[in-house]
């Protein structure tokens, strides 16, 4: 008897398992008889009869409860979350495509690495995570000192800092390059990469932007080295000759520390006397030399920092720069 019941709950669970509704199982003659069957026995066999039957129940209500998971799963439209793309669209600037493609300020800091690379300006991305010694100490910014305050920094709980500026990596530049000073030669370096800001975001600022940022020491390097380097860099990126000036501005790790701005191109709509301010440069703090173990008295240097994406959204006209970071391929396809 108990080999009937094995062979009849076996046939349950395969018509379970295949049928697109397994509650229907539960009505099936098959398992009605074999509760029949218990009025027709012996007191003495019915206890055990009974246990096996009930076990078969449990078994198939078992069985109808998972095929019925199974049956909801498949109904639902399996969701690829690796998309890059919204795989319902409609509109046809949100389909997918067959190819990707670089980011625009990818594109952008290749064609900048690229103008000082060949410069003579050896590049390097800078961290995306590093220390208060860097951030601040290296770069003579003494303890407590409110030019701190003026990097809205963010921290992790250990104390580490997402940088808010390339220049975290101008004591490991200065350092890593004291010995061809030694051997002759000279420091000439550019950082870039990503930076972040504790900042209210709006159409001029975000969180997580790019600079770049440029370091050069020799024994005679001079303000008018590094206003002829940036003048002609700039000339490069807009392809066209442009008006430069300067004007004071403190940032502790220089000195003299100065603004630079470029009259506005006319080939992105500028007119005469519109200046625009592009970044911050000035001779390197002999504290900064000092600290990267370079003698402030035999040798000298300046350095500039400023911001990727103003550069980008001037020579595209790009209005807002909230769109680098937002993921929209409506923009991204523009630089495609
Ligand atoms: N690190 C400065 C900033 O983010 C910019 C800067 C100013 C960099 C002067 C420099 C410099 O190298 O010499 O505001």
């Amino acid at each position: 008897m108990q080999h009937d019941i094995d062979e009849i709950r076996q046939g349950l669970i395969t018509a379970v398992n295949s049928s697109q509704s397994p509650r229907d199982v539960l009505k099936s003659p098959a398992l009605k008889d074999l509760y029949s069957v218990i009025g027709t026995l012996e007191a003495s066999e019915r206890a055990t009869y009974g246990k096996a039957v009930n076990e078969v129940k449990v078994a198939i209500e078992a069985a109808v409860a998972a095929r019925e998971n199974e049956l909801a799963d498949a109904a639902v439209e399996p969701i690829d979350i690796t998309a890059p793309w919204d795989l319902n669209a409609t509109q046809p600037e949100l389909m997918p495509s067959e190819t990707g493609s670089q980011h625009p300020l990818t594109k952008e800091l290749d064609v900048i690495v690229d103008i000082f690379t060949r410069m003579g300006f050896e590049a390097i991305e800078s961290r995306q995570i590093d220390d208060d010694y860097h951030m601040f100490s290296s770069l003579n910014f003494p303890e407590n000192h409110p030019a701190r305050d003026g990097y809205d920094t963010f921290r992790t709980e250990e104390g580490w800092i997402p940088p808010a500026h390339t220049s975290t990596m101008q004591h490991r530049i200065l350092k890593a390059g004291r010995a061809k000073l030694e051997a002759g030669g000279q420091i000439a370096a550019v950082s870039y990469g990503r930076v972040f800001r504790n900042e209210d975001v709006d159409a001029t600022h975000e969180h997580t932007f790019y600079q770049c940022e440029g370091v050069f020491v020799s024994r005679d390097a001079t303000l008018g080295q590094m206003l002829g380097s940036l003048r002609s860099f700039f000339e490069v990126y807009y392809g066209q000759k442009l008006k430069i000036k300067t004007q004071p501005a403190y940032f502790p790790f220089v000195e003299p520390g100065l603004e630079f701005a470029i009259e506005k191109p006319a080939a992105i709509g500028g007119k005469p006397g519109e200046w625009l301010e592009m970044l911050g440069c000035g001779m390197i703090h002999p504290n900064v030399l000092g600290e990267a173990g370079i003698d402030p008295t035999v040798y000298r240097g300046f350095a500039w920092g400023g911001g990727v994406e103003r550069l980008v959204m001037l020579k595209y006209g790009i209005e807002d720069l909230r769109h680098f970071e937002s993921g929209k391929l409506q923009f991204l396809r523009k630089f495609a």
